[in-house]
């Protein structure tokens, strides 16, 4: 539905287009939109390890033997064969679809610490890895444990589609759950299109966007819009629980137009069309990049002896898309929180509540 209307012209807001949302950004298009289907689904983000790529990571992870994960380097995962597997990466997390599964190692032949530097090793082709909490961890564990400031990467409950903090992210698989874990990757391009051609009216409200909190007690002097779009590159910030925050930091509430356009936003990633599902098995790693495709997990359950765990990282990219104010400098902000052992990444019952209450009415 458009709103018909005298609104200013701006360059990002083109007339309508009829064709069918799936079809308005080809792959290939600076956007690299997708969806669930198109571009092969899953097997389509996955970039399956050959056998020489394989005996690199084997000599790699033998000649690192005995050090700290959280040391490696590029240098250290550096095999030409290796280098040119992860400018195929960042090939595809810059300017591709901005996902990438990568499948074919096989975890039993290194153990978890030798996962873990695979991993961190891979990762520092990509970007620097960052402090995620105030306990200075650099590989976060991904699984269920006691967490008072109730993060969700540390419960077993669904998380809905949202963006974290920085601009690259990762997760490694090592244990998976018997039930449940199911991870969603959304295009943050194909999200824009199709609120590009069913409201046009909204999207002006997610281009403004909101002020987002700089600590427990300040927001931004500038609003982070939810989507920026700069030379036809799409980048979506969707963090509801700062929005909230932020609001209830300056004594107001989320203005309603905003309101409205992030609960017709949640309705369109939700859209089984849009949204490729996957589970990822011990062994597989993804990286994606944060602004570019939102990712959600559903619920899982542990039992005895088979707890899903994933490790993580966080990356700020060794080179960046451009992007509005904010995308970047919130993480900025975060990791020197982690740097100084606090963090305002803290929840309550009843700021989870207020967010929820925003995007669901
Ligand atoms: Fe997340």
């Amino acid at each position: 539905m458009i709103m018909p209307g005298k609104r200013k012209k701006r360059p990002w807001l083109r007339p309508q287009r009829a064709e069918p949302v799936t079809r308005i950004y080809p792959l290939g298009a600076p956007s690299g939109a997708w969806t669930a289907t198109e571009g092969g689904g899953a097997e389509g983000l996955t970039r399956r390890l050959n056998a020489a790529q394989v005996d690199a990571l084997d000599a790699a992870v033998g000649a690192t033997e005995g050090r700290v994960a959280t040391d490696m380097t590029a240098a250290d995962f550096g095999a030409p064969i290796l280098s040119a597997f992860m400018d195929a990466v960042r090939w595809d997390l810059m300017a591709g679809r901005g996902a990438v599964l990568i499948s074919g190692i096989d975890l039993d032949r290194y153990g978890l610490e030798g996962f873990k530097r695979l991993h961190f090793g891979l990762g520092a082709h990509l970007g620097t890895a960052i402090e995620q909490s105030g306990r200075h961890d650099r590989i976060g564990y991904v699984h269920k444990e006691p967490s008072p400031e109730l993060r969700g990467y540390l419960s077993d409950t669904e998380l809905g589609p949202h963006t974290d903090y920085h601009e690259l992210l990762s997760l490694a698989s090592v244990v998976a759950a018997r039930e449940g874990g199911v991870s969603g990757f959304v295009s943050s391009a194909a999200v824009y299109a199709a609120i590009h051609a069913e409201r046009l009216d909204l999207l002006e409200a997610l281009l403004e966007g909101y002020y987002y909190p700089t600590s427990l007690e300040s927001v931004t002097d500038y609003k982070v819009p939810s989507f920026s779009v700069i030379d036809g590159r799409v980048a979506l910030y969707n963090y509801v629980i700062f929005i909230s925050q932020a609001a209830e930091i300056r004594g107001e509430k989320v203005p309603a137009r905003l309101v409205e356009a992030l609960r017709y936003l949640f309705k369109v990633v939700a859209r089984p069309e849009l949204m490729l599902r996957f589970t990822m098995q011990p062994g597989e790693i993804v990286f994606w990049h944060n602004f570019r495709v939102m990712h959600s997990r559903t619920g899982f359950r542990n039992e005895p002896g088979r707890e899903r765990l994933l490790l993580r990282l966080w990356l700020n990219a060794h080179e960046s898309l451009p992007m509005a104010k904010g995308f970047l400098e919130i993480g900025q902000l975060l990791d020197r929180q982690h740097r100084e052992g606090w963090s305002m990444l803290v929840n309550t019952p009843e700021s989870l509540r207020a967010a929820y209450e925003l995007i669901a009415g």
